[in-house]
């Protein structure tokens, strides 16, 4: 029942961006110099809390656009209605629609749903995480300097020690890839699915985070904060990878790496 109730939310708040996609919807802006909201993004808000509200009156809400609402649950559904709005608002397929479920402060059920290329990612606490009812694995790479990273960049940029463009320029120096999706949730599905080995941001937001996590650690990855530390979807600083790289890349991200370059 949650879980169908999980999947009905996602895709109804799908078929509100294909709805809105490229066509002539309204733009304001929120905080941040480019940070946009669009008619779709409340319209799929909306979608999605009434298939939720349905079936399950009594459970809290925690919203990107609309906010938190508190009741007395133990459930909380943490909704991204699109991640990656400033895509959706060029007309860029890259964004999709995140929720993950919360039971007593754990995340126990995620999906993202990506209706441009048509990618359903589910993930359920112990049991696994799966592309289009597939399962899927983190990748095996297990050398910083032979992976392919992703990584995101708040709108508001963070002027700090190691901050998000030195961390992205000692990459890059050393060739590096480092792809910039516009999608944090897709970010972390795509770790998930092995086609990323890890990915880092230093500014994100539970429903940027949360469904992408359960993702990442079903699918055999690990998820901490900067310093390695377990990962709350309430903390800003986002490591996610395969696993074997993690040791690693937190050393990069707090400049004590030595480069490894052997092939092996
Ligand atoms: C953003 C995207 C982007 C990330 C930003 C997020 P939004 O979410 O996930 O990739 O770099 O930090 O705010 O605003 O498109 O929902
Ligand atoms: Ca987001
Ligand atoms: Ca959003």
């Amino acid at each position: 029942m949650l879980k169908n109730t999980l999947c009905e939310a996602v895709l109804a708040g799908g078929r509100e961006i294909l709805r809105f996609f490229q066509s002539d919807f309204a733009i304001r802006h929120k905080e941040g110099i480019n940070n946009l909201v669009t008619e779709a993004d409340h319209a799929s808000e909306k979608a999605i809390i009434d298939v939720i509200r349905r079936n399950y009156p009594d459970h809290q809400i925690l919203g990107e656009e609309s906010g938190e609402i508190i009741q007395d649950s133990r459930y909380k559904w943490i909704i991204d209605p699109i991640d990656g709005t400033v895509n959706f608002a060029n007309g860029i397929p890259i964004h999709c629609v995140s929720i993950a479920i919360e039971y007593e402060k754990e995340i126990i059920m995620a999906a993202v749903y990506n209706p441009h290329l048509n990618e359903f990612f589910f993930a359920e606490k112990g049991k696994g995480a799966f592309l289009n009812d597939k399962p899927i694995r983190v990748s095996n790479q297990n050398k910083v300097i032979h992976s392919c990273l992703v990584t995101g960049f708040p709108y508001t940029y963070i002027n700090m020690p190691n901050g998000p463009l030195e961390i992205f320029a000692k990459l890059v120096r050393k060739g590096i890839p480092v792809r910039r999706l516009g999608s944090a949730a897709i970010d972390l599905c795509w770790v998930a699915a092995g086609r990323f080995d890890g990915f880092y941001e230093h500014k994100l937001e539970p429903w940027d985070s949360a469904a992408g996590f359960l993702m990442v650690t079903e699918a055999g990855g690990k998820v901490t904060d900067h310093q390695g530390n377990p990962f709350s979807v309430y903390q800003h600083f986002v490591l996610a990878t395969n696993g074997k790289i993690h040791d690693e890349m937190l050393d990069v991200i707090n400049n004590k790496n030595q480069w490894h370059e052997s092939p092996n």
